[in-house]
Parts: C-alpha cells; structure tokens; sequence
C-alpha cells in the first residue's frame, strides 16, 4: 500500500526500537557496581530545578529554596537578588533574577564560557566548577546560592602559553577529542590532585566516573592525569 510523506516518520517512529539511555560508560570495575544504585533521572523539565537542587546541593539553603519568587505568587515581575561572589581570585557584585542558574551566571554575566553546558540535568559534568574548592555542578545550583562563595573555573588553571601541569598533561597525552568534556574533567580532576597528589589509576578511573566523556573511551584521560601526577612531581621531560 502506498503510504503518504506525512505516515513515514511516524512508521519509522513506531519501527524504531526503544532505546534505554544509561550514564554513560562506567569506570567503575564490575564488581564494583554489582549493587545496583539508585540512577539520577536523565530528563527533568524546568519546573523540576528546586528538587534537583536540593538533591545535589543538600546544603543549599533552605530559606532560598522554599521561597516562591514566581510572578504569579508575588503579583509582580521577578524581582532581583544582589549577589557578591569571587570567581577565580576577582570580586563580582550582580544583581540576578533567582532562576538564574549558576553556568549560566558564570557563562552570560561573567564572560567565563570556558565552562561548557551539556545537558543542565547534573547528569554529564561538563559544567563542572570548583565551589569553595569542591566540584560542583554548575547547571544545578542557582547562582544566588553562591553568594558569599568562591568559584573556580577552567580560566583559574593557565592560560595557552603557560599550562598547568593537568593541561599540559591532557595535551600532552591527548586526553581530549572534541573538548567540551575536557573544563569540566579538568575542574574534577583538580580537586582529586589537589586531595591526594598521588592517586593510583584506580582512583581517577573511580573519580572520572562522575563525569561523562563521549569521545576519548576515558583511557587518555587517565593516562592525562597520571602523567600530571609525573609533571607535578618534576618529571618534566616529554614524551
Ligand atoms: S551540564 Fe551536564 S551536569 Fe551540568
Ligand atoms: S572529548 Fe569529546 S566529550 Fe570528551
């Protein structure tokens, strides 16, 4: 039977297996992960933020989260908060709507878009930030919640002519392909350094499992970080 234009995309619709989309590859050894975990929900609607946010920042404060800030609750437009944040060593005073997202805060009022969005849902990490020195996710943290704190992002660590070690190390053993993954793996993987400078591979392949890599299969991310744990100890000679 002849089928009109408008059927086919929704036959191959319906044709279409279901796909089931996990967290990605896991790093974790098999063992490791013979208990199953509760996974975090992969799609969550605007709506949903105030939840998300207590769920990775249960230390976020209270009073904020539960205040309505809505138009219709308080009959006029979104009224703005003052914020007072130092990101990477500079003082930053704003005044910002609450829905304001941390990335986006540190993207669009601050300039610093060397933090990537992936998928705003605390899910991949690529907008990961160091928040009073421990990896924080961006996209789910509402930026005045981070009054008062200090923020680190990907520019904190070098510039091109003057790499840090962990850069050096990602370039020199080519722990990227894309690099949208790679301010975020970088955040990550400077809060493990500097906890415990001399992780053993196990380690990173347990931390890196907090972020997802769509490019690299991991293995040249963690060869990156041992051979940054080499260049911090000054075995600076190349490969
Ligand atoms: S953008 Fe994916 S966790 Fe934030
Ligand atoms: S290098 Fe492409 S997502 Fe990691």
């Amino acid at each position: 039977m002849a089928r009109s234009p408008v059927d086919l995309p929704r036959m191959q619709d319906q044709a279409r297996p279901r796909v089931t989309v996990a967290h990605g590859p896991s790093l974790v050894p098999l063992d490791a992960e013979a208990a199953p975990k509760p996974r975090k929900p992969l799609l969550m609607r605007q709506y949903d933020l105030i939840d998300r946010v207590k769920q990775y920042n249960p230390a976020a404060n209270e009073d904020l989260l539960n205040r309505d800030f809505s138009e219709q609750a308080t009959g006029k437009a979104m009224d703005t908060l003052q914020i007072n944040v130092t990101v990477n060593g500079r003082a930053y005073q704003r005044r910002v709507e609450p829905r304001l997202l941390l990335s986006d805060f540190i993207r669009h009022e601050i300039g610093l878009t060397g933090t990537h969005v992936g998928c705003e849902s605390g899910v991949c990490g690529a907008c990961t930030v160091l928040l009073d020195g421990l990896a924080t996710r961006a996209c789910c943290m509402l930026a005045v919640q981070a009054d008062g704190r200090r923020i680190e992002t990907v520019e904190s660590l070098g510039r091109a002519n003057n790499l840090n070690p962990l850069q050096r190390a990602f370039w020199e053993m080519h722990g990227l392909q894309c690099g949208y993954c790679t301010p975020g793996m970088l955040m990550l993987m400077t809060e493990l350094l500097r906890e415990n400078p001399h992780p053993d591979r196990e380690t990173i392949r347990l931390r890196l499992n907090d972020n997802i890599c769509r490019c690299t299969g991991y293995e040249d991310i963690v060869n990156s970080v041992v051979r940054a744990v080499e260049l911090m100890r000054g075995e600076t000679a190349v490969r």
